[in-house]
């Protein structure tokens, strides 16, 4: 055969690298939606969700305009930290189903056109995986699986760190004579990403779930996956009211964030895109949770994860913040990616770890919703915000479930438990709300399910629901949510905050009064002098007094006490 030139051979290698992966970006305007399992739907009614559950419930995402889902685990586990502390990361939990039922999913899924994410947990382990029994048995091959340390003759602890559920994030064990370090619970043993070998276990974990087909992963607590090798002490925050033992009572310098972890998820990704490459796949996303400070987050950016979850609106803005706080929490946001070729923004309203959007802005939870459904990028919805789920508060101590609750005992377990943002989906007025069909359920349902469910706010002329899932289409046809670019504005009395997206021909402009008590009139004519004076509502909040479908003049609009509207406008030529 005749030697190629140089330059074509070049050419020809680069496509293959390059061109095979299908879809590639198919996630940029997409809406995520975290599925917490045990809590969505119960098929078997013994009051855990299951796999056929969501596999039922899948015609829900296709009927609201949701692209992909995103599970938490659903492996096995001893349920210390409900999923988040695996035994067996290829092991379905019997709780949840079968590999059957997985299989069914996926394929359900793919046929209605949802793309399928996992919680990838990779810092730790449960205590009752066989890595860390053969490692607790001093087994050659597993030694180094997870971080140990020679016990201090003296007694005393081997450093001051502490665990993010509290107390010291070391536990001596008895059978080896040596101490192991968990960032969570004691029963979450942090593997040791030093070992080449645990590299190459995780590697192959996200090769196993990529041959079932699914699409890509969450990557749980990933600032904590290394620590500083020489274990030194952390220092104090000082923070008013954290006593000893509290994860806030110490800057966690030395055990988050260190420059290795990066350039492990940057060879998940790669790993990934060699993937679908090789298998002709759509493009596999990587999403991570990293809660720390804005440039580290988005330091994730850079090794290709294309979705670094961004949880200012959880973190740094609540229901007392005005619109110039969250106009910075917008632009921080949008400035930092900015710098950084390629990155795509993305909203999260609320998770499984925190209060509910609508408990933690009362009366405000659809404004959020429009915030991060009309600002550019992903946004992503925590199950039950559709309808504006609310934080179940008065679960007892003693019906605790959450370990973050029960470690922090019964005078503060209010505080740190997770459960009131766990309970069961509310779908209808049934017997416990439609989840299961009358068993006891893991949490108590919120006995608020016989007004708020799904079912309801489907038959309402105006609910929750409705305005999420015009807000969903909204971003799918308009131009200006499409390519637009965006801008956010606070009016001068400090109460309303507008962002404004636009293509060349037209205009979304959202609308958010801050106020509760007046009514403030704005001249978005003023704002943005190419719009005409002329607007539709295209969604507004449900106390509004001008609805959807209104005609509004632009130079002179209204805006009710707390009430938001989201508008569409001509650029004028
Ligand atoms: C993440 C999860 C949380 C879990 C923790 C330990 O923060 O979101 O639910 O408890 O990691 O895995």
């Amino acid at each position: 055969m005749a030697r190629l030139p140089c330059v074509i051979v070049f050419l020809i290698a680069t496509r293959i690298v390059a061109g095979e992966i299908k879809n590639v970006g198919w996630w940029k305007n997409a809406v995520f939606y975290q599925i917490y399992p045990r809590s969505f739907q119960d098929d078997n009614n013994d009051g855990i969700g299951d796999l056929k559950g969501i596999t039922k419930r899948l015609d829900h995402f296709k009927e609201t305009g949701i692209d992909a889902v995103w599970l938490s685990p659903i492996y096995a586990s001893p349920m210390v930290d409900f999923g988040y502390d695996i035994s067996d990361f290829r092991k379905i939990h019997p709780d949840y189903g079968t590999d059957a039922d997985f299989t069914e999913l996926i394929s359900t899924a793919r046929k209605l056109g949802i793309k399928v994410i996992m919680d990838l947990v990779p810092n730790h382990t449960s205590d009752e995986h066989e890595w860390f029994q053969k490692s607790l048995a001093g087994d050659e091959a597993y030694k180094d699986y997870y971080i140990w340390h020679d016990k201090p003759t003296d007694g005393k602890p081997l450093n001051n760190w502490i665990s993010v559920f509290g107390g010291s994030a070391w536990n001596c064990s008895s059978s080896r004579p040596q101490c192991y370090f968990h960032q969570f619970h004691y029963k979450q043993p942090d593997l040791n990403f030093r070992s080449d070998k645990v590299q190459e276990e995780m590697k192959d974990i996200i090769r196993f779930w990529l041959d079932k087909g699914i699409d890509g992963f969450r990557v749980d607590a990933i600032p904590h996956l290394f620590e500083v090798e020489d274990l030194r002490n952390e220092p104090r925050t000082n923070l008013p009211g954290v006593v000893d033992g509290e994860y806030a009572y110490l800057d966690h310098f030395y055990t988050k964030d260190q420059p290795e972890t990066y350039d492990v998820v940057k060879s998940w990704v790669k790993l990934m895109n060699d993937y679908a490459n090789a298998s002709n796949t759509d493009e596999k996303v990587m999403t991570v949770e990293a809660y720390t400070f804005l440039n580290k987050t988005t330091e994730y950016y850079e090794t290709g994860c294309q979705i670094p979850f961004n949880f200012y609106f959880i973190t740094d803005v609540n229901r007392t913040s005005g619109p110039d706080q969250f106009k910075k929490v917008i632009d921080q946001w949008l400035t930092e990616i900015a710098g950084r070729p390629g990155a795509v923004a993305n909203w999260v309203l609320g998770n499984h770890d925190g209060s509910r959007t609508a408990s933690r802005y009362p009366g405000r939870g659809d404004q959020m919703t429009m915030l991060a459904m009309i600002l550019p990028g992903v946004a992503v919805t925590y199950y039950g915000e559709e309808i504006g789920m609310i934080d179940k508060t008065d679960i007892s101590y003693e019906d605790t479930q959450d370990p973050a609750g029960c470690n922090a005992g019964r005078e503060k377990y209010k505080e740190k438990s997770r459960d009131p943002v766990r309970t069961p989906m509310q779908w209808n007025d049934d017997i416990n709300a439609g989840f299961n069909q009358g068993e006891r359920t893991w949490i108590p349902v919120n006995e608020n399910f016989v007004e708020l469910n799904l079912a309801a706010q489907k038959t309402a002329k105006f609910s929750h629901y409705k305005i999420y899932k015009k807000l969903i289409h909204l971003r799918k046809t308009h131009a200006a949510l499409l390519t637009g670019k965006v801008e956010t504005f606070v009016s001068s009395d400090k109460k309303i905050l507008s962002v404004v997206r636009s293509s060349n021909t037209e205009s979304i402009i959202l609308i958010i009064n801050f106020s509760d008590t007046e009514t403030v009139t704005v001249n978005l004519v003023n704002q943005v002098p190419s719009i005409a004076a002329g607007g539709l509502v295209e969604v507004a909040t449900l106390d509004s007094p001008i609805n959807e479908g209104s005609s509004v003049n632009l130079r002179k609009l209204p805006i009710a006490p707390k009430q938001s509207l989201v508008i569409s406008a001509k650029i004028q030529k």
